[in-house]
Parts: C-alpha cells; sequence; structure tokens
C-alpha cells in the first residue's frame, strides 16, 4: 500500500478544526468532500462513516479512496473492538488520512446492534481503550465525536465523566453533538432534530477541560451563528445539513469569515471547474450522476436554482455532459435577466 500522506501536523489539523463540515453517511462521499474542497480550502472535512470491520475483516479498501485535493481529511471510524479499530485506523493512516475519528453518535439500529456509535456513550472505559489501542498505532491525531448522553443518562452527569476518560486516553480534540440520542424510539433522522440542542453544556465543558479542544456540532445554520459560539471559547464549529443543502452560502465564506483568508472563487468558477472533475470521473467510467447529486445546492438562492436541480436531476447514466452545460447556461440566462 503506497502512502499518500501529505504531512499535515498535528498544529495545521488543530488550526482546521475551527471549522469542519460533518461526516455524513451517503452524503460526504469522496466527490462531495472534493466539490466542499473547491469553497473553503482551510477547514476540516470527514468522511462518511466506515465501519473497522469492513476495513479489517471485508478489506473493502476502495472506500477510503479519496484526491489529493480533499486534504487535511479525517477517517470516521465506526467499531468497538480495540484491536480491530486499532488495524483499521493504520490501514487510514497509510492511506493519507490526516485524523482518525471515532464515531460514538450514530443511533442506528444497524450500528447498535454492532455495539458501536451513540451506544458508546454509556461504556466511556471501552471508548478510552479504543482510542488508546488507535493511539498506539498510529501517528495521527484520535478524535471521537460523540453526543451529549443517550437514553436517560443525565449529560451534566455522564458528559464530564466521558470526556475525562478520553483525556486520560490521550484524546486532545473532541466533537461534540450537542444533543442526546435516543436510542430505541427514534430514527437517525429523529434523532437529530428532536432531542432538544444544549449548548449551555458545551461552554461549561470547555471550562472544566481547558485543554481539550472542543468542536461543537448541531443545528447551526451560518456563519454568523458560527462565529458566535467561537466567540463563546468553543474552539471549533461542525456543520453538517447546512454546508450540504446550500454549500455557496455557508462554505464560500468560512475561509473569509472563520481563517481571516481572503480568498475567494465564485460560484460559477467552482462549476466550471466542478464540470473538468466531471469529466474526469466519466471518463474514469464513473457516471455524472454520482457527482452532481451532491451540487444540487450549488445555485442555492440564485435565480435559476429550480432549473439547475430540474437539470440535474436528469443526469444520464452516460457520459454525456450535455446536460451539465444546459443547466449552467440556463441559470447564467436566469441571473443576467433578474440584473436587468
Ligand atoms: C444524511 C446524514 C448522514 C449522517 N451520517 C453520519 C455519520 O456517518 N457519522 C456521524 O458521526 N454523523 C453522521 N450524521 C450526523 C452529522 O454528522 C451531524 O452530527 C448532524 O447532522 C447534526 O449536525 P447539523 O445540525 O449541522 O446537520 C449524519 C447526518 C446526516 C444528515
Amino acid at each position: 500500500m503506497v502512502s499518500k500522506h501529505l504531512d499535515y501536523n498535528s498544529v495545521d489539523i488543530k488550526k482546521a478544526a475551527r471549522f469542519s463540515v460533518a461526516p455524513m453517511m451517503d452524503w460526504t462521499d469522496r466527490h462531495c468532500r472534493y466539490f466542499h474542497r473547491k469553497f473553503t480550502k482551510k477547514s476540516l472535512l470527514y468522511t462518511e462513516m466506515v465501519a473497522s470491520a469492513a476495513l479489517v475483516k471485508g478489506k473493502a479498501f476502495h472506500l477510503l479512496d479519496f484526491s489529493n485535493e480533499e486534504h487535511p481529511v479525517a477517517l470516521q471510524l465506526g467499531g468497538s473492538d480495540p484491536s480491530q479499530l486499532s488495524e483499521a485506523a493504520s490501514i487510514g493512516e497509510e492511506y493519507g488520512y490526516d485524523e482518525i475519528n471515532l464515531n460514538v453518535g450514530c443511533p442506528s439500529d444497524r450500528v447498535q446492534s454492532g455495539e458501536f456509535g451513540a451506544v458508546l456513550m454509556k461504556n466511556p472505559k471501552l471508548v478510552a481503550e479504543c482510542c488508546e489501542a488507535i493511539k498506539i498505532n498510529t501517528a495521527i491525531d484520535v478524535t471521537v465525536k460523540c453526543r451529549i448522553g443517550v437514553d436517560d443518562q443525565d449529560p451534566y452527569q455522564v458528559l464530564p465523566e466521558f470526556l475525562k476518560y478520553l483525556s486520560d486516553a490521550g484524546v486532545t480534540r473532541v466533537i461534540i453533538h450537542a444533543r442526546k440520542a435516543i436510542l430505541k424510539g427514534l430514527n437517525p433522522k429523529e434523532n437529530r432534530d428532536v432531542p432538544p440542542l444544549d449548548y449551555p453544556l458545551i461552554y461549561e465543558m470547555k471550562e472544566q477541560f481547558p485543554d481539550l479542544h472542543i468542536s461543537l456540532n448541531g443545528g447551526v445554520k451560518c456563519l454568523t451563528e458560527a462565529e458566535r459560539l467561537l466567540s463563546k471559547g468553543i474552539d471549533g464549529v461542525m456543520i453538517g445539513r447546512s454546508a450540504y443543502q446550500q454549500p455557496s452560502e455557508i462554505l464560500s465564506n468560512v475561509d473569509k469569515i472563520i481563517f481571516q483568508n481572503d480568498t475567494f472563487i465564485s460560484t460559477f468558477d467552482i462549476a466550471d471547474e466542478m464540470r473538468d472533475y466531471l469529466q474526469d470521473h466519466c471518463e474514469n467510467g464513473g457516471s455524472p450522476h454520482q457527482v452532481t447529486r451532491h451540487m444540487m445546492g450549488l445555485f442555492h438562492g440564485f435565480p435559476g436554482a429550480k432549473v439547475w436541480r430540474q437539470h440535474l436531476s436528469n443526469a444520464p447514466k452516460s457520459n454525456n455532459l450535455d446536460f451539465f452545460d444546459k443547466a449552467l447556461v440556463a441559470v447564467r440566462n436566469a441571473v443576467n435577466m433578474s440584473a436587468a
């Protein structure tokens, strides 16, 4: 296996973690991350969750493929067997990922039956053992994405205990989805909206664990809100759904507002650059839809957004990119007409 590591060190990653795009199953695949990277060079991107068993037992290494342009990029692993996670993490490091993140937040039945994800909030000792085992085998940062608790747990009691276990295991960075997960009775989608958010608890955790880099996740819908949270002393903000659905509104301004870096690329330039990527992808046997399905929200808020989505929804299976060119012409026309 050839290492593709680009020498992102711990300091760079920590800086990048000031703003991250959340791991989202079926959404943040390599094409989506490549697309997101066009908007922001500075932030940290996460893979979808990859089960450690899929790598170690299933040898599904194709799940790890990514483009160099995606750096800095973190691999999120799901699992609860320390030695298997350790092996999976070292494969991830070999592939060139810049961070290994352990999923302690997913409430799906499938994940629960594998005894990983959010159910691990009940077993902080095992989570600590998993992190220690990963750390022994890898030199890159090991982080955890967790909830504030599950079911009838009292977050004000369990979260500090959980974070103490992690700190003692040498974990220096966590991402906290600031709501509980309800393991029985709510599906994963409901578990992203129904249990109420508790941001003050996260501020309190930052006070109790000043040396731990804490990112807040959950319900952040704009950069003004992200800035407000950072001004409260939180070290990082992670955004999921809004970044995916409105990438131009959220991600275009991240480098400027969060990282004080004044480079800017227009939405139309991003569309043009993605066309090149799309062409390469199709020439290598991929279908356009695999890439364009992540680009539905590119022109969200623009005149012509609807017609853009319609053209993209009709992406053909063949590698003919006429639909993409027509979609772009339609949006340009709509923008010009509304400006006239
Ligand atoms: C479609 C979808 C898939 C998700 N898959 C994962 C996942 O694989 N791993 C994970 O830790 N969280 C996953 N999440 C949860 C998000 O990472 C995030 O915690 C959640 O959406 C709350 O953030 P938001 O309000 O900014 O969207 C997923 C969310 C969505 C919408």
